[in-house]
């Protein structure tokens, strides 16, 4: 008895040198998280009235009955173009030190900008054909102003990023681990204190660590293994290497964050893997030179699905758009 509860007190304490609980929100200091923006940032996340053709928003790929992704292996767009990768959660992205799997977003704020001409995403031409859009709908230059006050031209495609991105910094979503790691022994089940022991000892947590268990580094998918033969990849995706051009970026690619990992298949870059443990045996495969037992996998496993959380309300529930007013100002 006195042991078991030593070895507890060991395991929470090794745990807190890797890992920290979510914050309440993930404001920065040059990234605020003002009412008036988040408010806006909400509307336009949910606005499919942006895009090209007029049938995308954010949540058609980062739906909340699906944990913020689309369930799909890569992402389907603006007239049905196809993404390259697959997408992400946006619940607790903007812990992540970048954005997309290489990398290649400085922020959410940046990812959301760019997203409004990206030729899969939204699909816009230019610039001032956004901005000619959003001045056409009512309501919206109103609450730029109120969201961007003292700026003479708040309708910009930057503003846009920036409410988006203010929205995206409330989506925390705290888990069952994040009440362990404050001190309740109790938040996790034997099998998921198991798991995160394995996942330190085998050193899961070399590369998937911090506040958002990953979304700090750039590594290697294919350390000890070619990743193609373990996924099965069709095209195989070279990583950041296509952003830089260095062959050291060969097949490297942003550790990514874990939380909410089990409400997000299918896994990795291409969505190339259906299953939670096949994903867990691939990664300790190539990444570590491991093969697990079923009963590790298992273990690991329970270990992931302590890192779901609640969606956050603000995200559960669509905010109504004030519809295109036809007429409604004629006398
Ligand atoms: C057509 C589907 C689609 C639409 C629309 C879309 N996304 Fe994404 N999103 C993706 C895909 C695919 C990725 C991964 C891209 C990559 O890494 O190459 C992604 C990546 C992201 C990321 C980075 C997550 C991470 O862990 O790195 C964020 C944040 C994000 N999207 C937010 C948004 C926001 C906000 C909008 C609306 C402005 C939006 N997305 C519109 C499919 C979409
Ligand atoms: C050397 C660094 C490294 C190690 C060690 C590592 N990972 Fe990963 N992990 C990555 C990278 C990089 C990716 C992204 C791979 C890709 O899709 O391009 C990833 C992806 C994942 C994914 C898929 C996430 C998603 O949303 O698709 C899971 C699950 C995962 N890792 C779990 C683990 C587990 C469990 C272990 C230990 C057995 C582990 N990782 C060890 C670097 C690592």
């Amino acid at each position: 008895m006195v042991q078991d509860s030593g070895a507890e007190a060991t395991l929470v304490d090794k745990a807190k040198q890797f890992f920290k609980p979510l914050p309440q929100d993930m404001a920065t200091a040059e990234f605020a998280t003002l009412a008036p923006r988040v408010e806006l940032g909400k509307k336009l996340f949910f606005d499919p009235r942006l895009s090209a053709d007029g049938t995308v928003s954010c949540a058609t790929c980062h739906r909340p009955a699906l944990c913020g992704t689309d369930a799909l292996p890569k992402s389907i767009g603006v007239e049905h173009r196809m993404s390259a990768r697959n997408a992400p959660t946006v619940l607790n992205a903007a812990l992540q030190f970048k954005a997309h799997w290489i990398g290649e977003r400085a922020n959410v704020e940046e990812q959301a900008m760019k997203s409004l001409l990206g030729q899969a995403s939204f699909g816009n031409p230019d610039n001032a054909a956004v901005i000619r859009k959003i001045k056409a709908l009512p309501g919206y230059a109103d609450e730029f102003a109120q969201a961007f006050p003292n700026e003479k031209e708040p309708v910009q495609p930057e503003n846009w990023g920036r409410a988006i991105g203010a929205y995206e910094r409330t989506l925390v979503t705290s888990s069952p681990f994040d009440a362990y790691l404050k001190g309740d022994a109790k938040a996790l089940t034997s099998q998921a204190q198991a798991g995160l022991k394995l996942f330190i000892d085998v050193g899961c947590v070399s590369c998937h660590n911090g506040v958002a268990v990953g979304g700090a580094a750039f590594r290697k998918f294919g350390v000890v293994g070619d990743y193609w033969k373990e996924t099965a990849s069709q095209p195989i995706d070279e990583g950041r290497y296509k952003e830089t051009q260095d062959p050291a970026d060969k097949y490297v690619f942003k550790v990514p964050s874990l939380r909410n990992v089990s409400m997000t298949p299918p896994y990795f870059h291409d969505g190339s893997v259906a299953t939670l443990p096949q994903a867990v045996r691939i990664m300790a495969k190539v990444q570590l030179g491991e093969t697990l037992t079923e009963g590790e996998v298992n273990d690991l496993v329970a270990f992931l699905q302590s890192l779901t959380g609640p969606l956050p309300k603000k995200f559960a529930t669509e905010p109504v758009l004030a519809p295109q007013a036809f007429g409604a100002t004629q006398p």
